[in-house]
């Protein structure tokens, strides 16, 4: 079995160290792979994927990507090679357009596409934005376009991991489907570990693997 992400006796708190928002926990996650992490409101989720993502730092333990501590590859160092984010509000440029979304993250992260406008294009196209809707600022697309855009920077870098929170959060049925599918592919056909956070049980069940944050204890499902 091979593991891309490992938690080693992770341990989180905000301000009660004596009462951890989750301890010693001890997680694999491997490529190819969708996982759901799932809980309720408040249980920690969000932290959980923002320690993954490497944007704050375990009170205790260690994340290990393939093996090396995140703290030894360097948060900024990771953040920029290994791990791509899809927020809960998208985290676009808003003052660009898709096209340019995608140019951009694939320059700032060195891509290997970089600079290759048609690949953008083809994956803009891939998540069902249109041709027409390619140069417009993004701001002037609905919420279910912009995730798919969001989407498609995370597909447009080469980051072999992808950790998403929320991504389905505010969208319609059809919307919904087709993002799951997407993350389906991000790592069914291009070998990607994919986790995401969701308190929805239809796309949690359309995942690989559900893990349950409950009574600050991770379990998998
Ligand atoms: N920056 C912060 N400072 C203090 N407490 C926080 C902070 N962010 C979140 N929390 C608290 O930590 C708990 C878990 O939050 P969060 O990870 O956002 O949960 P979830 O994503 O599952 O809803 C909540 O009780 C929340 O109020
Ligand atoms: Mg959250």
């Amino acid at each position: 079995m091979t593991v891309m992400l490992t938690t080693k006796d992770l341990t989180y708190w905000y301000e009660n160290s004596d009462n951890p928002l989750f301890q010693n926990v001890n997680l694999q996650f491997e490529p190819g792979k969708l996982y759901a992490i799932v809980g309720k409101s408040g249980s920690g989720k969000t932290t959980f994927l923002s320690l993954l993502a490497g944007l704050d730092q375990p009170k205790a333990g260690d994340i290990l990507y393939e093996g090396t501590p995140l703290k030894r590859i360097g948060l900024t160092n990771y953040r920029r090679h290994d791990v791509s984010v899809v927020f809960q509000a998208y985290n676009l440029f808003t003052y660009m357009s898709p096209l340019n979304n995608l140019m951009t993250a694939m320059a700032i992260t060195n891509s290997t596409h970089q600079g290759n406008k048609q690949y953008a294009t083809e994956i803009l196209a891939s998540v069902g934005i249109a041709q027409a809707d390619i140069t417009r600022n993004v701001t002037h697309l609905s919420g279910g376009q912009q995730q798919r855009v969001a989407i498609a920077r995370t597909m447009a870098c080469d980051a072999p991991l992808v950790v998403a929170d929320e991504p389905t959060g505010n969208l319609d049925e059809q919307n919904t489907q087709s993002i799951i599918k997407q993350f389906q592919q991000l790592a069914h056909q291009q070998g990607k570990c994919v986790i995401l956070v969701t308190h929805e049980p239809d796309v949690a069940k359309q995942c690989d693997q559900q893990i349950q944050l409950v009574n600050h204890k991770f379990s998998v499902v």
